[in-house]
C-alpha cells in the first residue's frame, strides 16, 4: 500500500503515518489514536479501526485477533447545541 492512502479519514492520517508509528514502537491501537488520531473522528473508528488494527497485525508479526481495538466513548446522551453554547433556559 502507498504511504499516501488515507486510512482515517476523518482525521486525515494516511498508511505511511501509521506505518511510521509502529517503527517508532506504539503497537497497539490505543497507543496510535492518542498520537495520531486515527479513530477519534465522527464515526469513532467505525470506519478506521480494524484497517488499523490490521496493519498493526501485518507490521508486528501478530495476529489481527491478538490486536485489541480502541476504546470507544460516546457521549452518554445527546446534548443539544444552545446548552454548550450556555442557552440554559430549556
Ligand atoms: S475514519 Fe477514523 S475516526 Fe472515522
Amino acid at each position: 500500500m502507498k504511504d499516501d492512502v488515507v486510512i482515517c479519514r476523518c482525521e486525515d492520517v494516511t498508511y505511511g503515518e501509521i506505518v511510521r508509528a509502529i517503527e517508532s514502537g506504539l503497537t497497539t491501537t490505543e497507543e496510535l489514536k492518542r498520537v495520531l488520531r486515527c479513530g477519534m473522528g465522527p464515526c469513532q473508528g467505525r470506519t478506521c479501526s480494524r484497517l488499523i488494527a490490521r496493519i498493526i497485525a501485518e507490521k508486528t508479526g501478530r495476529d489481527i485477533e491478538e490486536v485489541a481495538y480502541p476504546v470507544v466513548r460516546p457521549p452518554t446522551r445527546p446534548t443539544e447545541i444552545g446548552i454548550l453554547a450556555g442557552d440554559d433556559e430549556k
